[in-house]
């Protein structure tokens, strides 16, 4: 009996190679699709590239290339970031797929048969960055738009197909009322509520000018436009299996795209006569060193490469732990290298190097013993709000409990100094080094869904491997729950080597 779970991130413009911005919402899906898996649910991820975009067509004239051969360069591209930092996609959705053409016109040719979708007339400001029409109350005192203010807003006028979002504005409400966490965080919601109220204007679906894109099935001489496409992405992926994965239960995106996932998506999923999805989770912007993400001013990082320096782990526990999902933040690199030292080469490395060197002055094995109760009580404690935090998606919640035990292990070591029961009470350091070392097996356990490799390795050196097997067979629970002893060969080399700086 088991559960579906449909997680996604945006698909990415494909006008450049992913960055560390993009990495972000990448890795907090990834994280939440091994969760699910290690629980033992069914786990979709999708992730892509989204392709029918004027943006791209610009770029591959800019390099000279025919605007096919670009995107398949790209899609290249964009997959190598995404396997070299081990996201765990399932799918990777290119819209210039003939498959997915074949699904967006199903859908707008339903809606256009309801009455939802219906030509007018477009006239006023559009910005190419967010490939966007914007209101006067959208622009800056200057006239610019404030995620683009390097590019002028252009004045259009042209025949349009638009989608009748003022129809829904009761609906929506209904849902989001019956639905209070559709948004993550609040106070994102709470701007969405704020706009949905303020009442709803339709929006055009279909551009003249544009070429390069889907064609309306009952107008072939305009395209959609770049979000209507986009978004039904969700869905053609699954293909025949839409039955069984869709509605997601989680859509991460960051704030600039949150009115289109809470609102016009909604609202065109109605339409179609498709559920709607379980969480839009909504990240904040961060900057590089106080400065924003931009090719530019040349601060764009990639991901790969800095793993490469790093490490995967120290990229995510560095970006989960410091910005609380929802947050705008900033990244900088010492900071990264400061946190991956203080959580995981000393709290946490820490432990581990204790737990093996003295259960090996105990001979090496450890036997079942009756767990303490205040440490019990405290690893119960920790399952709950890791639980919970995941419910949440509150990932720096899970990851910072978990640290916090871990600490709260080393105190106790401290305090209960093994070391000097070596050779006076080994009946004693046994109890002790039991304690440890199921604390860390715990520890190892809700840490894998972050840092698979390295937990799996740290559950090998103490010799519990059978938990990797149970996780692998989504069985979190029975490994959660299993007594056992526990036995170390060696000390070897620390699991996560301090950085200096
Ligand atoms: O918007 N900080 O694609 P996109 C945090 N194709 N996250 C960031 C970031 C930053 N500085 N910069 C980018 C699109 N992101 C559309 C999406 S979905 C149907 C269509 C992340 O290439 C963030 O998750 O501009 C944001 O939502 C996404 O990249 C936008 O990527
Ligand atoms: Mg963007």
């Amino acid at each position: 009996m088991s559960n579906a779970f449909f997680v996604t991130t945006p698909i990415y413009y494909p006008n450049g190679v992913p960055h560390i911005g993009n990495a972000y919402a990448s890795i907090i899906a990834d994280v939440l699709a091994r969760y699910h898996r290690q629980k033992g649910d069914t786990v979709r991820f999708s992730t892509g590239v989204d392709e029918n975009s004027q943006k791209i067509v610009d770029k591959a004239a800019e390099l000279g290339l025919p605007v096919m051969e670009y995107l398949d360069q790209m899609a290249v591209e964009h997959r190598r970031v995404w396997d070299g930092i081990d996201i765990s996609y399932t799918d990777f959705v290119r819209t210039t797929s003939p498959s997915h053409a074949a699904f967006v016109q199903s859908v707008l040719q339903k809606s256009f048969d309801n009455g939802d979708i219906y030509e007018g007339v477009y006239e006023g400001m559009y910005c190419r960055g967010c490939e966007g029409f914007k209101k006067a109350t959208d622009l800056t005192p200057a006239g610019k738009c404030p995620d683009h203010p390097t590019q002028e807003v252009e004045h259009l006028k042209e025949k349009n197909y638009f989608f009748r979002l003022s129809r829904y504005t009761e609906q929506l409400q209904a849902f989001y009322a019956a639905n209070p966490h559709f948004v993550t965080p609040q106070n994102r919601f709470n701007e969405v509520l704020e706009f949905v109220n303020q009442g709803l204007e339709d929006f055009s679906v279909s551009r003249e000018t544009n070429k390069f894109g889907i064609p309306l099935p009952f107008d072939g001489s305009q395209v959609t436009y770049v979000w209507y496409d986009a978004l039904f992405n969700y869905i053609s992926t699954l293909g025949d299996e839409a039955d069984t994965f869709w509605p997601a239960q989680v859509h991460v995106v960051a704030k600039d795209i949150i009115r289109f996932h809470a609102i016009f998506w909604p609202a065109m999923l109605l339409s179609a006569g498709y559920a709607l999805p379980g969480n839009i989770v909504t990240t904040g912007y961060f900057t590089i060193d106080g400065q924003k993400i931009s090719k530019s001013l040349g601060n764009v990082i990639d991901p790969v490469e800095y793993a490469a320096k790093y490490s995967r782990d120290l990229l995510v526990n560095y970006l989960l732990t410091t910005i609380p999902i929802g947050q705008d933040g900033d990244f900088s690199e010492k900071e990264s290298v400061l946190a991956f030292n203080n959580r995981l080469a000393n709290t946490l490395g820490n432990l581990l190097n204790r737990c093996l060197v003295l259960t090996l002055k105990n001979g090496g094995t450890i036997a079942v013993h009756p767990y303490q109760s205040d440490l019990a009580a405290a690893r119960e404690a920790l399952l709950l709000t890791y639980e919970r935090a995941f419910a949440a998606f509150d990932l720096r919640g899970a990851l910072i409990a978990t640290y916090e035990f871990a600490e709260s292990l080393n105190k106790y070591i401290d305090t209960v100094r093994p070391w000097e029961l070596v050779d006076v009470d080994p009946a004693k350091l046994e109890d002790v080094m039991y304690q440890v070392a199921e604390s860390l097996r715990t520890m190892a356990i809700l840490l894998h869904p972050f840092f698979s490799p390295k937990m799996e390795e740290l559950l090998s050196r103490i010799g519990v491997p059978k938990d990797v097997v149970l996780m692998k067979n989504g069985n979190m629970g029975a490994a959660l729950e299993r007594k056992t002893g526990f036995s170390v060969l060696e000390k070897g080399e620390p699991l996560y080597m301090r950085i200096s700086l």
